[in-house]
């Protein structure tokens, strides 16, 4: 099997992704942002031609949520066009698309888990680039699956783990404790990604459609804080007690509003690919010890 892989080296997922099929007897193309920028149609229909990948995995993305708000034009050329020339190369060369959307596609204000058939109404300029995506993929190629997912952290690239370790220095620290979500390890998604990937060389198909994977439990921005402190802490990464106090949203304006229930509910691709959700504190506790000997 033959893997075309955007937005590799560098991202969180992508990263992660070529980690994992190392050990796997797959051929691996990963391109990076400069070696394929998917914002480029030609370009995009070209290393696909070239390639003649089996699948492609698209983890390039704009995910820088607050900057997005100024820079509205590349958020939406990455997350929408972007998407939309994978979708057009891909459905060219009769081959599937495995893409990667977000949590922030939905604006918070439901109470319970969001479901796939739940309607988006995101209030972002990044969850609104990263819903067209979806709708545009969704229209143009039939042979596709979105993955939804949250709380992205791994080692690699930028993340609210990584954040709240460097600033672990200050011992005390604020943190939002009414916004609602579940922290997702990228190595779980890149897992899933390769599943879907080798199950698709086996039978030749998918369930194709929208599927929502995250870690579980859900839990709070500053509970999330607390248990990334109290890891460290046991795992000797940090030696100081850091104190996390719970604040609101109104006390910590962002420039891009975020949902303040952005919980998914998986049930779906537990019922129908027999994939569960990861628990992320394990995944967390990974994460610390691989920083721990590799810094
Ligand atoms: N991070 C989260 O918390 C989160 C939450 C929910 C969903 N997601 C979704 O999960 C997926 C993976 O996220 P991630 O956290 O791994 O993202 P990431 O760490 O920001 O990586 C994104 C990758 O895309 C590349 N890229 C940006 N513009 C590109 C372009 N025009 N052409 C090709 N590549 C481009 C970046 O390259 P450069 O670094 O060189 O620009 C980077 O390697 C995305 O679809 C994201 O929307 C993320």
């Amino acid at each position: 099997m033959k893997i075309l892989l955007t937005g590799g080296s560098g991202g969180q997922v992508g990263s992660e992704f070529i980690e994992l099929v190392a050990s796997q007897h797959i051929e691996l193309i990963s391109l990076t942002a400069q070696q394929l920028d998917i914002t480029q149609q030609e370009a995009v229909n070209e290393k696909v031609a070239s390639y003649q990948p089996d699948i492609v995995v698209n983890a390039a993305a704009y995910t820088a949520v607050d900057k997005a708000e100024d820079t509205q034009d590349i958020a939406y050329a990455v997350n929408r066009d972007g998407t939309t020339h994978l979708a057009n190369a891909c459905k060219q060369a009769n081959i599937p698309l495995l893409h990667i959307s977000t949590d922030y596609v939905f604006d918070g204000k439901q109470d319970t888990p969001y479901t796939e058939t739940d309607l988006p109404t995101p209030d972002s300029v990044y969850g609104k680039s990263k819903w067209e995506g979806e709708e545009s993929l969704r229209s143009l190629h039939a042979k596709h699956i979105i993955l939804r997912t949250s709380w992205v952290f791994s080692p690699f690239g930028n993340n609210f783990v990584k954040t709240m370790l460097r600033l672990a220095d200050k011992q005390e620290l604020n943190v939002v404790a009414d916004q609602w979500g579940a922290p997702t390890s990228a190595k779980s998604i890149a897992q899933t990604l390769l599943t879907l990937c080798l199950r698709y060389n086996d039978k030749q198909t998918l369930p194709w459609g929208t599927y929502h994977f995250s870690g579980s439990p859900n839990c709070t921005w500053h509970q999330f804080a607390q248990t990334i402190f109290t890891q460290a802490q046991s795992e000797s990464l940090i030696e100081q007690n850091v104190t996390v106090n719970a604040i609101t949203t109104e006390q910590y304006p962002t420039r891009a509003k975020r949902p303040e229930n952005s919980t998914l509910d998986c049930n779906k691709i537990l019922s129908t690919l027999g994939i569960p959700t990861p628990n992320w504190e394990t995944d967390l506790h990974e994460m610390i010890r691989q920083l721990k000997t590799s810094p």
